[in-house]
This record gives C-alpha cells, sequence and structure tokens, in this order.
C-alpha cells in the first residue's frame, strides 16, 4: 500500500459525544431539515470533516471510520490521486454539462476502464448518478429486452430508496412505506438468510427449497415464466445484515434464470469494487459471473469523489431499445469520471483486493469466536471487509436485541469507533476503507469487543 494517512491521533475523545458544539447544530438540524433526519439520529454528532481512516467531530473528538460513506470512499477518504483529478477536470472541463447531449471526451475513459474489469459478457454501459437510479435503469433495461414485465427480487434486499429501487427490494417496512401501494411489478421470494431461514429450514437438509420456493410456488400459482423479464438480487444481501449464499444457491437461481429467459441482474452497487474480496462479489461464483446480464454499480465506484454510477450491460440487454431515456442531467459529469478511473486504477496499485483477504482472516478468526464466547452474539457473517454481527437476547430462541445492539454502538462510538446500526436493527456492520491498515483495524475490533463487554456485564449476560 502506498497511501499513508496519518492515524496518530485516531480515536481521541476530548468530550463525550454528542459534544456541546454538536448538540448546538443537532437542534438546528431539528429546525431546518425533514423529520425523519433527525429523529431517532443513529450516530449522535456533527462531523467537521473526513481524512484518510477518520471521521473528525465539530467537538475536535477523532474516530475510526467504519462507514466510510456507505462504502463510497474505499480508499480512505481524500485519496490524493482521485480528488486531484477530480479537480483536474472539473477546471479543465469547465464544469456540468448534460453529458448524453453534448457528450465529453472524459466519458470513454471510465466506459473502457468498466468493460475491461469487468466479466466478458458485460460490453455497454448506461451512465447514472446514483445506484438507486443504476437500479431503476436495469429494470428498464431488463423490461425493454424481454417485453416482459414482473422482475423476482428477494425479501430483505435493498435496492435504493425512491419509488421504483424501493419497490423492488423490501428491506423493511419503513423502506416501501407509501410505496408498495403503488408499485407494482415486482415478486419478492425468500433470499437464502440461512441464520433465520423465513421457511424454517436447515441448510444443507434443505437442499435449497428457497430456490425450488419460485418455481412450486411462484410459477404454479401466481404468474407465468413468460411473464418474468427477470430477476434482481444482491449477490450477499448488505442492508439485511450480510448474508452470503450458501453453496448452490446462486448456481441454481442462474440455472432457473436460463432455462425460461430471465434476464439476470446483479446488483453490486455496494459489493463492487473490492469489498469482498473480488473486484465484483458475483467472481466468488465464476461460473455464474459469465451469466450476469445487467450489473449496476455505484458507491466505490466514485473512487470517494463524486457522485457517479452505471448500469453494465451485455449487447442484446443494451441494444434492445435506441429510445429508452436513461441517466439524468447530473449523470457522468467530465470530473466525476476522471476521479471514478483515477479510482479504478489505485484499487489496482494499491493491491486492495489481496489486503480485504488478509484483512477477512483476522476478523474471521476474531470474530467469530466471540459467538462461543458471548451470549448475546447470535451470529457473525463475514466475506472480505462485509461483515456483520447479530445480537440476540438469548441464543435459543435467536430473539433479536435491538436496545442491547444500540448500546453496544454507543459504547463503541464513546471510545471513538463508529460502526453502522440504524434504528430498531439488531446486527452491527464494519464497511472500512478498502486499504485500512491492519493495526488501526485491529484496534477498531479490539474497541467493539470491549464494548461487547461492557454490554454484556451491564444486563448480567453470559461471558466465558
Ligand atoms: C445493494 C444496493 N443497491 C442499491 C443501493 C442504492 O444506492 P444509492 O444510495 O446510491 O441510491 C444501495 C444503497 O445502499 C445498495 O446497498
Amino acid at each position: 500500500m502506498s497511501v499513508n494517512y496519518d492515524y496518530s491521533d485516531t480515536p481521541r475523545i476530548i468530550t463525550p459525544p454528542p459534544g456541546p458544539k454538536s448538540r448546538e447544530y443537532m437542534e438546528k438540524e431539528k429546525k431546518l431539515f425533514f423529520a425523519a433526519w433527525y429523529t431517532n439520529k443513529d450516530v449522535p454528532l456533527i462531523m467537521r470533516r473526513k481524512y484518510g481512516w477518520t471521521i473528525e467531530d465539530v467537538d475536535g473528538n477523532t474516530y475510526i471510520d467504519m462507514v466510510t460513506g456507505w462504502a463510497s470512499t474505499p480508499l480512505g477518504a481524500g485519496y490524493e490521486p482521485v480528488i486531484e483529478r477530480a479537480i483536474e477536470v472539473l477546471r479543465e472541463s469547465g464544469g456540468i454539462e448534460c453529458t448524453d447531449y453534448v457528450t465529453d471526451i472524459h466519458l470513454f475513459e471510465l466506459a473502457e476502464k468498466l468493460v475491461e474489469i469487468s466479466p466478458p459478457q458485460l460490453t455497454r454501459v448506461a451512465p447514472d448518478t446514483t445506484g438507486t437510479e443504476a437500479v431503476e435503469a436495469a429494470l428498464r433495461l431488463a423490461r425493454e429486452t424481454t417485453g416482459r414485465y414482473f422482475i423476482i427480487t428477494f425479501h430483505g434486499s435493498f435496492h435504493g430508496g425512491n419509488y421504483g429501487a424501493a419497490g423492488a427490494g423490501p428491506t423493511s417496512p419503513d423502506v416501501t412505506r407509501g410505496i408498495k401501494e403503488y408499485i407494482h411489478g415486482f415478486i419478492h421470494v425468500p433470499y437464502p438468510t440461512c441464520y433465520r431461514c423465513p421457511l424454517k429450514q436447515t441448510y444443507p437438509q434443505c437442499n435449497l427449497a428457497c430456490v425450488d420456493w419460485i418455481e412450486d410456488v411462484v410459477l404454479r400459482y401466481e404468474t407465468a415464466p413468460e411473464t418474468i423479464a427477470g430477476v434482481l438480487y444482491e449477490p450477499i444481501q448488505g442492508e439485511n445484515g450480510i448474508f452470503i449464499p450458501p453453496d448452490g444457491w446462486m448456481e441454481r437461481l442462474h440455472a432457473m434464470g436460463e432455462k425460461y429467459g430471465w434476464m439476470m441482474i446483479d446488483d453490486e452497487v455496494q459489493t463492487g469494487f473490492g469489498r469482498t474480496g473480488k473486484m465484483f462479489a458475483i467472481e466468488w461464483w465464476p461460473e455464474v459471473a459469465e451469466k450476469v446480464d445487467l450489473m449496476p454499480l455505484a458507491k466505490a465506484i466514485t473512487g470517494g469523489a463524486l457522485p457517479i454510477a452505471a448500469v453494465l450491460g451485455t449487447d442484446e440487454a443494451m441494444t434492445s431499445s435506441d429510445e429508452i431515456y436513461l441517466g439524468g442531467t447530473f449523470a457522468w459529469q467530465p470530473a466525476a469520471c476522471a476521479a471514478a478511473a483515477a479510482g479504478i486504477d489505485a484499487l489496482y496499485q494499491e493491491d486492495v483486493l489481496e489486503h480485504v483477504q488478509r484483512l477477512e482472516k483476522i476478523s474471521l478468526e476474531r470474530m467469530k469466536a466471540w459467538i462461543d464466547k458471548y451470549e448475546i452474539v447470535g451470529d457473525v457473517r463475514i466475506k472480505g471487509l462485509y461483515n456483520a454481527i447479530e445480537f440476540v437476547e438469548d441464543k435459543e430462541t435467536k430473539k433479536p436485541a435491538p436496545k442491547i445492539t444500540r448500546e453496544i454502538h454507543y459504547a463503541c462510538i464513546r471510545r471513538g469507533l463508529i460502526l453502522i446500526n440504524e434504528e430498531d436493527i439488531w446486527w452491527l456492520r464494519m464497511l472500512p476503507a478498502l486499504n485500512m491498515p491492519e493495526d488501526l483495524f485491529v484496534r477498531a475490533l479490539d474497541i467493539l469487543e470491549e464494548a461487547i463487554l461492557e454490554v454484556s456485564r451491564k444486563y448480567g449476560k453470559g461471558v466465558k
């Protein structure tokens, strides 16, 4: 790794969060923003800046950053070659242009790079600005190509927040609230969330009953296969608490898609660009990777600089219609393209894939042991630097423990570590930069374990 941000001061807590300045801003927030923005504030502080692997709040505290803009700063915050390139091209190109109308030269380098690093059948690009848009573009392309309308998606999946994408991925009733009643055309089926199998089965004795569900239930009772345009899936479910499909699931799903002529849409918005230890998570299933028809990308594609997203697709998926309007005014701004291209180069130069696999080993060894050690740790799921730790009231009943989870997160924040935990959720996730140094990563695990111990003791829960 060539990058070396100074983190000698991280973590450093000089005033317990939220400090006085954060409180002041949080009061202002309540007057200025819409209600869902500030109620149930998951991270009670206001950030002054990010630097490297660190978040600094307005009160001068520094935290280890395990959020990274929800996986959007894969090289740490302020990665110079990417930021420099963004600024350079912002100046050179003159700023914003509607690039599907007056196409800028900087788009080509990124498009070529994306095609080069993705599975070989994905030969074309549709520009977008956010992951939500990229998912919705992929849905439209699948429907346009097949002339069919239904899309199969999975319970627990998250594909974005606007009407189409939120309608596709029912992670929770909050995400689809006020949307579900208007958005049609999705058929939701069980994902292999094996720790909490919705079919109450156990792998491998289940023989992947959740895939059979599609034929046994959907095709038998709901609709014929020729009404289905495609299947939209996360290769590893992220927002739902990192569920990694067991052996055989992905192959069986794709075989079914092939049998009925469904377009397979692999949503790599969160898993793409090295997060799981491969450039794209689907590469963990090599025979299947070459059968993907459409692949939405966002987040880490940015290299941490400017918003940008894309859909990659096969010739067939991308040329079936020359009339469809995708993207938008801000899609593929010249500076965002140049920065994204520099970010992709850096992922290779920094050898992040090897590093991610190294850190994965450390977290697997350390965190898996917590299942036996702590009564409240129900499950630990890890692939690369995509991981979740799930907390339960009771290991036998697996009763979810959202209150305990939140207290553990607050205990982490008080020690200078920010993870991902949202309201009423009983798992914590870490999305570190892919080049986080080993000692800082281990320090984060130490803090997390101290917090688990503190809260276990508070609730009189067992510790071995
Ligand atoms: C798998 C997946 N798809 C799509 C999205 C939506 O991306 P965005 O927030 O950029 O619209 C997300 C966001 O978390 C995601 O995790």
